[in-house]
């Protein structure tokens, strides 16, 4: 007769010849132990062949997610050309030939000449609005950018200099820029050109194409000259963070006089997304004067102010306390003496990336993509990310100043890139440029600090006369 022997965390019993093999074994014999040693070999060999088999199939099924993110990306990635002619010089009388002779005009000259021939290739009419709200069949989602974009109600966004909030509660994405209508005016001769302050634009999407104004959220001061808001000073780069310990709607926003001397923060704060925010006060950050800001809300819920200081020569990034209302005393100096302005963060696999922008006023400039391991620096400067278009079109940012980078939920690696395409002549009709960022693949500059090893990913903006997000971003039909 057999016994039935159950083995430790096993219900089945043991065989007969397990146990056979087992009394064997207990007999001491030679015999008995190679085979215990085989027998092991054996187990160990198929226990590293199961690893190896569940490994790699973790391994394909990663691959096969990258491939076809990589797919996805790849419309996105394709290096597009633009060819703009430039029109035939404007004629002039011979006096004035001979008095001055002309240098040759430039693309940029054109950008800025408001009676330029080629104006509509920087600002498109209104013929060429995109509205979402027309049902424009398998045109639908796409992002034109420089074109005049539309409401809901048909009136084109305002909402420069902004960002964009994902409210997790109402699982709306909320854009909040500065709200420009008016003329545009210079103070005084030297001023920068202005249009008085309105206040904070919001909008309000599901599908980041259809945009629902939510109106005014923070209101500029009619009456009290000596208001931060009144209508005569400068309100700049509004950006909304949620806390999640106050369940606060919490916007910094830069602060200013006309001569932008006053170089300071603004706080306001909601209960909602769609405000009202009532205005808290405004300060100089840390002590130093504050002109172009954002704010960045880390993984970890703690929160970042970073701004151009000490005559925009260099940036500051510290962090703000619990409640979001404040800097601590914490702060760095970071890309000291490089002259940037117009910062907007976002992070990708634990590195921190930065675009900004160089400080030519309203007139655009070129862009450089930065990068760090920790957020409070040191931050290197890894070049121009802009990919497409032309040389003139690279050096500018596509005619366009950094705002904003919004990561998208399920795409990792792609962003939007936001920018706006001032009209320094008339700033209520300036444009929005958005344009697909990718953060991955080496940087192609070797660093500093890296010894020849590039450190970071390679950061591109790819520039698109027209393109829409891959998947199912373009396929919703989510309207408001
Ligand atoms: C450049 C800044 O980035 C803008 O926000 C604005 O302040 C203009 N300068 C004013 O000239």
């Amino acid at each position: 007769m057999v016994t039935k022997i159950k083995r430790a965390n096993s219900s089945k019993p043991m065989s007969r010849n397990s146990f056979v093999f087992l009394a064997r074994f207990s007999s001491g014999s030679r015999c008995s132990t190679s085979t215990l040693v085989w027998s092991l070999v054996v187990v160990l060999l198929m226990l590293h062949l199961y690893t190896l088999i569940s490994h790699t199939d973790v391994q394909s099924k990663e691959i096969h997610r990258d491939m076809s993110h990589r797919i996805l990306l790849r419309e996105l990635e394709e290096v597009e050309e633009e060819n703009i002619q430039m029109p035939p010089p404007r004629k002039r009388s011979p006096r004035a030939a001979k008095r001055k002779p002309r240098r040759p005009t430039t693309l940029i000259d054109e950008f800025l000449d408001e009676s330029s021939q080629i104006r509509h290739v920087f600002f498109p009419t209104i013929k060429t609005a995109v509205d979402p709200m027309v049902d424009a069949g398998n045109d639908s989602f796409y992002y034109y950018p420089g074109r005049i974009w539309l409401d809901t109600e048909g009136n084109p966004i305002q909402a420069h200099g902004g960002g964009i909030l994902y409210d997790e509660k109402s699982r709306t994405y909320y854009w909040y820029g500065e709200y420009k209508d008016g003329p545009t005016y210079h103070a005084h001769k030297k001023g920068a050109a202005r249009v008085d302050v309105i206040g904070v634009g919001c909008y309000s999407s599901k599908d980041l194409w259809t945009w629902k104004n939510e109106g005014i959220v923070l209101a500029a001061e009619e009456r009290n000259e000596t208001h931060d808001l009144h209508k005569s000073n400068v309100l700049e780069r509004p950006k909304v963070i949620y806390n999640d310990r106050t369940g606060k709607y919490v916007m910094w926003m830069h602060i200013d006089d006309a001569n932008y001397t006053k170089a300071s923060i603004g706080v306001a704060i909601s209960d909602s997304p769609t405000g009202p925010f009532d205005y808290l006060y405004s300060k100089r950050p840390h002590g130093f004067e504050s002109r172009d800001m954002t704010i960045f809300k880390d993984d970890d819920g703690v929160a970042y102010l970073v701004y151009s200081s000490e005559d925009n020569t260099e940036l500051h990034i510290g962090p703000l306390d619990e409640n979001y209302l404040d800097v601590t005393h914490v702060a760095r100096r970071i890309l000291v003496g490089q002259h940037r302005e117009a910062p907007a963060l976002f992070k990708h696999e634990g590195t921190y990336y930065m675009i900004t922008s160089g400080c030519t006023g309203w007139a655009p400039n070129e862009a450089l993509a930065h990068a760090a391991e920790s957020i409070m620096g040191p931050w290197e400067t890894m070049g121009n990310p802009c990919i497409g278009g032309n040389k003139v079109f690279r050096l500018t940012t596509f005619f366009a100043q950094s705002t904003f980078v919004l990561p998208l939920p399920g795409l990792p690696g792609l962003f939007i890139f936001m920018a706006d395409r001032w009209n320094p002549a008339d700033l209520r009709d300036s444009r929005y440029v958005w344009l697909p960022l990718t953060a991955g693949g080496a940087a192609d500059q070797p660093l500093d600090y890296s010894f020849g090893f590039p450190l970071w990913s390679r950061v591109s903006i790819y520039w698109h006369k027209r393109w829409r997000l891959p998947g199912e971003w373009s396929g919703m039909k989510m309207k408001l």
